[in-house]
């Protein structure tokens, strides 16, 4: 694991306070760069104990849990089967594996009646996600996907924004973003691990941020595109362009329930240094959020609001909100243990009812890509 992804999940001490009468056992699937987040988080909470980790690759659950983090009494297995199997006191699982790897643990969990954070993107298809959430409503456990900007205060803002109704009937919002240069390696850029690229990569978190502030309009149709002229290309790619085989830019005019069109681009690698800011066009007013990574967790100072007053037309830059302690993978976190464990009810989970949304739409446009015209969106009843 590089020292960038490590650093960032170096924390203060969350400054909550825990009564720590009961230790909630949790277990994590899939030890790679991400799990970090989770299990940084979990070892601040004194209420909360990492009994078992797993990982495919043999040694790298124990490296991890036992080397790095000191977690000495951890007991680690080869694969989530078998770690479930032989750990029947967990309450909860963070699975942190790669995209392909999402539905067959969560399911495996759910069915076993464990509580699931379950790492974004929800899954790679449509179909896989459909079958998760049939495993959770089975189950009658909680199951959040990994969403952390949710819990960033600027992007609460941006939603009670659009929720007041200051902008009036919203009808147009074109959102996206990405790099110029910036495709990762190691497991996000293979179909049989990553699956999807930049779209489930960092485009998902661009849906989720406006399909969050629009309250979860149903998608009904979508005109996607996908490409990966970058990726695939040694000029650009190197020696990973050989095994390339995700999108690395995707776009789509998306048709949502009430009227809504979302015009959407996101990149990996482009020649141009941003597809766009974030606007959001209503009846009464629009929003300008300023393209940024809202992916890092936050949108960037700068957003603005236009509105007439008494016929004259303003434009009112609006505050930026610092994210604060603790990080938002703890919030993330906790507030999955908050809901599950402690049953309170206000403790904001990501539940799978409404990322389903986005999971549909990225689903659409691989579809639509493949076909070369636009999709229904079709979501089977559950
Ligand atoms: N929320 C965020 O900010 C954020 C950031 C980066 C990545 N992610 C997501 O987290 C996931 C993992 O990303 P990463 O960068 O850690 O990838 P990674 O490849 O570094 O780690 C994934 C790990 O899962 C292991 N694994 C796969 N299948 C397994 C199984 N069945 N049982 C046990 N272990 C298994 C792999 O061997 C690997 O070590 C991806 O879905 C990615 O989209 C989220």
């Amino acid at each position: 694991m590089s020292d960038a992804v490590l650093s960032q999940f170096k924390q203060e001490e969350a400054k909550e306070e825990i009564k720590a009468d009961r230790k909630i056992k949790v277990g994590i699937i899939g030890t790679g760069g991400i799990s970090e987040g989770h299990i940084a988080s979990y070892l601040q909470m004194p209420d909360v104990e990492i009994i078992a980790a797993c990982d495919i690759v043999p040694t790298k659950a124990a490296s991890v849990m036992h080397n790095y983090h000191g977690v000495k009494n951890c007991r680690c297995y080869l694969n989530h089967k078998e770690m479930i199997d032989n750990e029947p006191e967990l309450d909860l699982v963070s699975i942190c594996t790669y995209n392909t790897q999402h539905a067959g643990p969560a399911i495996y969990a759910l069915e076993h009646g464990l509580h699931v954070i379950l790492e974004k993107p929800f899954t790679v298809t449509l179909d896989e996600a459909i079958e998760v959430m049939k495993a959770e409503k089975k189950s009658g456990k909680i199951l959040s996907i990994g969403f952390q900007p949710r819990y960033d205060y600027s992007m609460q803002y941006v939603r009670d924004i659009v929720q007041s109704g200051t902008l009036g009937k919203i009808y147009y919002v074109q959102t996206g973003g990405g790099r110029r240069r910036g495709i990762p390696g190691g497991t996000f850029i293979e179909k049989s691990t990553g699956g999807i690229g930049a779209l489930g990569d960092i485009g998902c978190y661009s849906l989720d941020m406006v399909m969050n502030a629009l309250g979860h309009p149903k998608p009904l149709t979508v005109s996607g595109y996908t490409s990966a002229f970058f990726g695939q290309n040694p000029k650009y790619n190197g020696e990973d362009a050989e095994r390339f085989s995700v999108d690395d830019f995707g776009a789509a005019f998306i048709r949502l329930e009430g009227g809504i069109i979302i015009d959407f681009r996101i990149s990996w690698a482009m020649h141009a240094d941003t597809p766009g800011d974030t606007i959001i066009l209503g009846t009464e007013g629009a929003l300008r959020i300023p393209s940024c990574d809202c992916w890092n967790g936050t949108i960037e100072p700068g957003l603005k609001l236009y509105r007439d007053v008494c016929g004259k037309q303003t434009e009112t830059p609006l505050p930026y909100i610092p994210k604060g302690e603790p990080l938002l993978f703890y919030r993330k976190c906790r507030a999955v243990i908050e809901r599950a464990i402690y049953g309170k009810e206000d403790a904001m989970i990501v539940p799978s009812s409404e990322i389903i949304y986005n999971q549909a739409i990225i689903d659409a446009i691989v579809k639509s890509s493949e076909l070369g015209r636009e999709v229904e969106v079709v979501i089977p009843e559950i």
